[in-house]
């Protein structure tokens, strides 16, 4: 979370790094700030609110000119959001300029020690302490910002991103990360700095990711330098060429990120499975898993690890190994595996799913799994991330670029991938019939087809969003492959809308939830044809007689929930382990509707970020 932007070249820094800022707010978005060189002296501006509240203040604080700066947007971890614990923070001598995403776990006794140097603080942040520190050391040791930076990381106990620069030496910018990530764009005598590639994709593709503990020492005119943060060893800079089209982090004419992201449903799944899915030969073809197959087929069983929506992906995928590959699965939150010492053998192999690819939960359940011996792959979206590079192998889901703050396209490729994957480990296995096994490729080939149908109901949904936009608690519940979409539908209201939401197996509503139950109360219960139809239809009874009401999601064609519903939306008819794909949509497209209609931030809920790097 946070968000980091900085220039150093021959432009003016500040256009760029507003629109940087702007492109990162998905990342954090309750403070921002910028630090300018001006040619004479440093400027830094900051408030609490959005970059446009920047942009305003800045207008009246600063001049805004300046060939070397750095920008920042918060998500608060140390310290309320307000102007003071904004970044940028300067050191107590006025010369050295930080900005920081990450937690410095150790900062009071750092504190402790500066104030007792004669240190002084204006803000509750770590981000200061880290400054002053990196200022003592650069004094004590009479050394150069680099070497201070270093000095000082190796004194520091948590994650970061950071990027400091002296106003007395503007020509140099330092950065540096650990558990948070870091690029640097390399323009032709200048300099990007930014916490994804989005904020320098219109000047150049050519790209640094800096490792975890590297850091890079970046020189107007004179380039580049790598080095190990914890020995001051010199690394060889690997410059990748970026394919991501500046058009495909842009909202395309939809008001929000978050309805284009809905609406590329059904090019992302099409692209998750091409290439992969080659229904006329009836194959599949993952390399990640034909590389592992051995590992995969002597699994004694299947971990999945994740958080949020990915989390429910995870879930859906246990139905789905379960069912098709004939393996155990345990889905875990990823916060809770690290710390409950868990059993994991050799034997084991842990699938750790994340959009991101940078939450530090996921992150660090995958190093504990690494540590005991287990097998780990990774299905993640963003290329490159610090989860695809430290899994043992895995599988993209290449649903582009997710920016709304609330997991859409996300959720439905992660399904894709791990289908995908479920298939072909049955296959192996002979746990599915050929005929079986061709009719999953052919239905999950129809399915981009099927999303576009069932986002036709838009205008539908928006007439049910006005009828219950003013509730305060809505109730999803869901049987076997779609419980997790009921959790997952009450997960996107409750983010987006603020509205109180639960999510859970219908069958479970007798045992508590139903007490809940009233005239006032909407349920949306997932009722489609495949999947224990008679048993939901069942629970709808349970529910009318209670007089709650009912949003069915049915399947096209339905009567009996119809009869029983106050509203029903249609969804076509697909195989029962790929109807999540399908009954998610709506959900989506009713949290969408109702958190525009309540005047919500979709694309930034409140207190929300879109990639969580702190534990
Ligand atoms: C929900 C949402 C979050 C994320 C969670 C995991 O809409 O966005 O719950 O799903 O923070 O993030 P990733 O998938 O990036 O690990």
């Amino acid at each position: 979370m946070c968000g980091i932007v900085g220039y150093i070249g021959p432009r003016e820094a500040y256009p760029i790094i507003i629109e940087g800022l702007k492109r990162l707010e998905y990342r954090g978005y309750d403070s921002a700030g910028i630090a300018l060189f001006d040619g004479t002296d440093l400027k830094v501006s900051k408030t609490k609110g959005k970059v446009v509240d920047l942009e305003a203040r800045s207008e009246k604080e600063i001049t805004k000119h300046g060939s070397v700066g750095i920008g920042h947007t918060r998500w608060a971890t140390h310290g309320v959001p307000n102007d003071v614990n904004s970044h940028p923070h300067v050191s107590n001598s006025g010369d050295l300029v930080i900005i920081h995403n990450g937690i410095i776990e150790n900062y009071e006794s750092l504190k402790q020690e500066l104030i007792s140097r004669g240190y002084t603080f204006q803000s509750d942040t770590d981000t200061e302490v880290l400054i002053n520190l990196i200022e003592d050391v650069k004094k004590q040791e009479n050394v150069k910002l680099g070497k201070a930076v270093q000095i000082a990381l190796n004194q520091v106990i948590g994650a970061y991103a950071i990027a400091v620069f002296d106003k007395n030496k503007p020509e140099e910018v330092v950065i540096a990360r650990l558990g948070s990530p870091l690029a640097i764009g390399v323009g032709e005598d200048e300099f990007f700095i930014a916490s994804d590639a989005s904020p320098f994709l219109e000047y150049t593709k050519n790209a640094i990711y800096l490792e975890d503990e590297e850091m890079a020492i970046i020189r107007f005119h004179k380039g580049i330098k790598i080095r190990k943060i914890k020995d001051d060893s010199l690394v060889d800079p690997y410059i990748q060429k970026l394919k991501i089209n500046l058009e495909e982090i842009e909202k395309g004419g939809f008001d929000h990120f978050m309805l284009k992201e809905i609406h590329e449903q059904p090019k992302a799944i099409t692209d998750t499975y091409r290439g992969r899915l080659l229904r006329q030969e009836a194959i599949i073809k993952m390399a990640g898993i034909e590389d592992n197959m051995k590992k995969f087929l002597n699994a004694d069983r299947i971990i999945i690890v994740a958080c949020g929506t990915s989390w429910h992906a995870g879930l859906v995928a246990e139905y789905i190994f379960e069912d098709l590959a004939r393996v155990p699965v345990e889905v875990e939150y990823a916060s809770e595996f690290r710390y409950r010492n868990p059993i994991i053998t050799e034997k084991d192999v842990l699938i750790a799913i994340s959009q991101s690819g940078e939450t530090a939960d996921t992150l660090a359940a995958i190093k504990l799994a690494k540590s005991k011996g287990a097998f780990v792959f990774g299905v993640c979206n963003v290329v490159g991330s610090s989860i695809a590079r430290e899994t043992h192998a895995g599988a993209y889901t290449h649903a582009g670029p997710e920016i709304g703050v609330a997991s859409t396209k996300a959720f439905t490729t992660q399904i894709t991938v791990l289908t995908l994957i479920a298939l072909r480990l049955a296959r192996a296995k002979g746990t599915i019939s050929s005929s079986d096994f061709r009719h999953h490729l052919l239905e999950l080939e129809m399915i981009p087809k099927k999303v576009e149908e069932s986002l036709k109901s838009d205008a539908h949904i928006q007439k049910i969003a006005e009828i219950y936009k003013d509730v305060s608690n809505f109730l999803y519940l869901g049987r076997g492959y779609n419980f997790p979409v009921a959790l997952e539908g009450a997960l996107k209201l409750k983010e987006i809308s603020y509205i109180h939401a639960e999510g859970y197996p219908a069958a479970e509503m007798k045992h508590g939830p139903i007490a809940l139950i009233d005239e006032n109360m909407p349920i949306v219960v997932i009722a489609t044809k495949k999947g224990h139809y008679e048993k939901v239809v069942s629970n709808i009874q349970e529910i009318k007689s209670r007089k709650g009401k009912i949003i069915g999601i049915v399947t096209e064609g339905d009567v009996q929930v119809k009869e029983l519903a106050d509203h029903v939306i249609e969804v076509p008819e697909t195989l029962e382990s790929l109807s999540p794909l399908l009954t998610t949509i709506p959900l989506q497209l009713l949290s969408y509707h109702i958190a525009v209609m309540l005047g919500k931030n979709v694309d930034q809920p409140r207190n929300l970020a879109k990639s969580v790097t702190v534990e």
